[in-house]
């Protein structure tokens, strides 16, 4: 990929996803966010539907995910859980039947540095979930993806902790599992998929891209223990406050928000975001500087990564 160069979109690390939406009717269009109803993606479903976007949340825990959207206009659930590929072919089933073309997917759902959990035939949790969950996701919606439709995939700066482990992906050696290498992982895997993904839909007008939303405190630090997030220097003060830097939710929304709205895009799909912009090489290993990392524009690991995906999953080989 070329150098990645921010186009001065004119929003930043302080703008809201409401900021980036001002002025902006997606009346008619139907976005599918998963993970709304929690932290970034919460925001994100309300900010979308507040400018007229249909919104379908599909979520781990339904009941929960109705009760918190009940307030939303033009937002609707569905059970998913991504690590459960059967789940997730039903979801994608249940949309397709529905007929309705869908213009925005993101792909907000997340864990964070759980301990070593194994899913389906031994996939680990958070590759299978950050990746291989919505890998198959999106493949079985691109046939009902509008013209013009974005797919926005939660990557991290967390990428920079970890390339793809292409010897042993899922963690199977004896003591290999680390839990910050495999959430760094499972989101270098995320941006290497958008921008695969983004290729094999140009011909159809339809892009895709990856973002770091920044630094937020959210559920997702659930597994993090309030010791830990003091040493990192995540919260500080008596009483653990975001630290300098963090984000709002509000605020950590924005990024997806533009990848999947801006017209200033058109040109750069795959493009790595962050701060409602293309991210710059990163020039230090400050994950709350951010920039991104070269394994994560290696077009060669990209095509790898997905042909690895579709062997996995059994989708993917055909769009
Ligand atoms: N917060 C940050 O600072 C930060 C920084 C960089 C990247 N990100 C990324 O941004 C995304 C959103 O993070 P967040 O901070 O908003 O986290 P969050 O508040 O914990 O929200 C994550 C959502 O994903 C859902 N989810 C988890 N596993 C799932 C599964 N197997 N199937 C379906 N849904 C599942 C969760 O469901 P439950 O509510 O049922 O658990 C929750 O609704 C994540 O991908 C994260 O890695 C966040």
């Amino acid at each position: 990929m070329d150098t990645p160069t921010p186009l001065r979109s004119g929003f930043g690390h302080d703008s809201t996803a409401d900021d980036v939406l001002a002025g902006s009717d997606l009346g008619g269009r139907f976005a599918v966010v998963t993970g709304g109803y929690s932290g970034l993606g919460l925001e994100m479903t309300r900010s979308l539907a507040r400018a007229g976007a249909e919104v379908l949340v599909p979520a781990r825990r339904p009941d929960r995910a109705g009760e918190v959207l009940a307030d939303v206009p033009r937002a609707s659930v569905a059970a998913l859980d991504l690590s459960d590929q059967a789940d997730v072919r039903r979801l994608a089933g249940d949309v397709r039947a529905a007929g309705r073309p869908v213009d925005l997917v993101v792909n907000a759902a997340g864990i964070m540095r759980g301990p070593r959990t194994t899913v389906g035939p031994g996939w680990e949790a958070h590759l299978a979930v950050h990746h291989l969950g919505h890998f198959t996701l999106t493949v079985l919606l691109a046939p009902v993806l509008a013209e013009g439709a974005r797919v926005v995939g939660l990557s991290s700066a967390g990428h920079f902790l970890s390339d793809m482990r292409w010897e042993d992906p899922h963690f199977a050696r004896p003591g290999a599992y680390d839990r910050w290498t495999a959430y760094g992982q499972s989101k270098t895997a995320v941006s290497l998929a958008a921008l695969h993904l983004d290729g094999l839909l140009a011909p159809r007008g339809a892009h895709a891209f990856s973002v770091h939303p920044g630094s937020i405190l959210t559920p997702l630090q659930r597994e993090v223990p309030l010791r830990t997030r003091r040493e990192l220097g995540w919260v500080v003060g008596e009483d653990d406050r975001p630290a300098p830097g963090f984000k709002t939710p509000e605020q950590g929304a924005a990024t997806a928000v533009w990848a999947a709205t801006s017209p200033l895009l058109e040109g750069h799909g795959g493009a790595y975001c962050q701060d409602c912009d293309i991210a710059a090489p990163a020039d230090s290993d400050d994950m709350l500087a951010g920039g991104v990392k070269p394994w994560v524009l290696d077009r060669g690991a990209a095509e790898r990564l997905w042909w690895w995906s579709a062997g996995a999953t059994g989708v993917g080989a055909v769009l």
